[in-house]
């Protein structure tokens, strides 16, 4: 397939990326139709820049003005201007620990996805494996939904059950959530290359 048909990318990420690994393992398994053209990260010791670098994306780091929460909109705008540089045209959130605003909404519409390691509506925000713990769920999960302005709020896409299993602590469901999502968001974003 020659680079003009592969589907491009903006990750953004705050942590570990392993998102991002699993999605660059599609890609190389010939899986997914897709070029991981940019990754950004508002953290600039983020393991997933590293990760970046690596897989030969442009890779930034954006440090917002305001500590945590909402990014503001000079910040969007840095992002905006590098995703639309690279001709990115679907921004995939992987564990980007801030809420997306007007300005990168209006730019990528319908274009912008997050994972979130619950069965949305439930558990939404951090922690989220904890509080499905903290509830006694017997089965949580993890979902693929298209941001809005809220916090885990968008139109679902795609969801994938994990068992509760009565041994587990937040840490262990936690990982088996993330075995599943590193299937589940890069089956998401082959829908969007077929398209
Ligand atoms: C994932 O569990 C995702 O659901 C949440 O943040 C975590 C990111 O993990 N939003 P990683 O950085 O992809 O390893």
């Amino acid at each position: 397939m020659s680079g003009s048909d592969l589907l491009r990318l903006g990750v953004l990420g705050s942590g570990h990326g392993s998102n991002l690994a699993a999605i660059g393992r599609d890609i190389d398994q010939g899986l997914l139709s897709a070029r991981i053209a940019a990754v950004l990260s508002d953290q600039p010791g983020a393991r997933i820049l590293e990760l970046g670098r690596t897989i030969g994306a442009r890779t930034e780091c954006i440090v917002p003005g305001l500590a945590g929460g909402r990014l503001d909109p000079a910040t969007e705008e840095k992002f905006v201007a590098i995703l639309r540089e690279e001709k990115v045209e679907l921004v995939v959130l992987a564990g980007f620990m801030r809420i997306i605003g007007s300005t990168l909404l209006a730019a990528f519409p319908r274009r912008i996805i997050n994972v979130h390691p619950s069965l949305l509506p439930k558990h939404r925000g951090a922690r989220a494996a904890a509080q499905a713990l903290a509830a006694g769920d017997q089965v949580t999960g993890c979902t693929v939904h298209y941001v809005d302005q809220g916090v885990d709020t968008g139109e679902i896409i795609a969801q994938q059950k994990v068992e509760v299993r009565p041994d587990d602590t937040a840490e262990t469901l936690q990982a088996r959530i993330q075995f599943a999502e590193h299937a589940l968001l890069p089956s998401v974003i082959a829908t969007f290359a077929r398209r």
